[in-house]
């Protein structure tokens, strides 16, 4: 029924310089696996086959990740080091990849519009690769489709934060339909612990209706003079469309030092026990 997950991955990453100065920051790995891997495989469990990634400068090695790599193939054919690629073999073989590029990095809301021609009509997935996601019992992305089953509407993903950090996030005004379901009534960018309607905050998962291109073409610029998809949603929050799901697992923001090395220990932990 969702067919197409957008991967929004042109953002320069200033956060992890000077890793990320030549290097995408999708390709960061935690352990042996770089991020944007773990997100298309959550894309993948959820059914969403058809992969979408906005790019940007710099970003190439994205597209020769998802691809084969014939020498490299044949040199480890035969070898204990062969499944090393079976992962991502699975994911070539069962997804299909295309890429367009944002000329200029002027926000997530604007990296969303550019993926329109990718996506066309339909509704989508969008995942931020440098949120790595752990759900419990099942990956989020499938947590989000479930519900979105039950309502279609715009679904985002949400956490309780410390007031202390609401201003790193989008934070909603909602209330609770049902455990963990909240009808969005209005949201705001990057709010101080003042003006913020409360500490649900917005992290790097959406399934979004189509309508949300001419929503964003019809936003001004705001925080930061980025287009945000959080100004979009608060539009459409306005028309009753916007449902907030408080996820269940865990969440790393792997596009900061501090949550990608609780990531790759989290990870770490599973492999010496594997
Ligand atoms: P972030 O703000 O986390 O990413 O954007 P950033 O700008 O790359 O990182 P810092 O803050 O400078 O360290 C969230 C997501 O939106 C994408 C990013 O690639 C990331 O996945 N993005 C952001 C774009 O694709 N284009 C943009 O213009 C901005």
């Amino acid at each position: 029924m969702v067919r197409k997950c957008l991967f929004p991955a042109a953002g320069y990453g200033t956060r992890f310089l000077p890793a990320t100065k030549a290097m995408p920051k999708e390709m960061m790995p935690i352990l042996d696996k770089p991020l944007i891997q773990y997100g298309v495989e959550e894309s993948l469990a959820a059914g969403m086959q058809q992969i979408a990634i906005v790019t940007g400068r710099s970003k190439r090695a994205i597209e020769d990740h998802f691809d084969i790599s014939y020498e490299l193939e044949h040199q480890i054919s035969g070898t204990s080091k062969e499944n090393k690629l079976a992962g991502i073999r699975h994911l070539i073989d069962h997804c299909t990849f295309s890429y367009t590029r944002q000329m200029e990095m002027k926000g997530l809301g604007h990296a969303i519009l550019t993926g329109e021609t990718l996506i066309g009509d339909e509704p989508f997935g969008v995942i931020l690769a440098d949120d790595l996601c752990v759900g419990n019992p099942e990956p989020v992305m499938s947590q989000m489709l479930r519900l979105y089953k039950k309502q279609p509407a715009c679904i985002i993903a949400i956490e309780e934060v410390p007031l202390s950090e609401v201003h790193k996030y989008g934070v909603i005004d909602g209330e609770e339909l049902e455990e963990g379901v909240y009808k969005v009534n209005g949201m705001i960018e990057k709010p101080s612990a003042e003006e913020a309607p409360g500490n649900l905050a917005i992290i790097g998962r959406y399934i979004l209706l189509p309508e949300v291109f001419n929503t964003l073409r019809e936003t001004r610029p705001g925080k930061g003079g980025e287009l945000q998809i959080t100004d979009a949603l608060h539009t459409l929050a306005k028309q009753e469309k916007v449902l907030a799901l408080k996820f269940s697992g865990m969440r790393y923001d792997c596009g900061s030092v501090h949550g990608f090395v609780d990531a790759t220990n989290y990870f770490f932990a599973l492999y010496r026990q594997s």
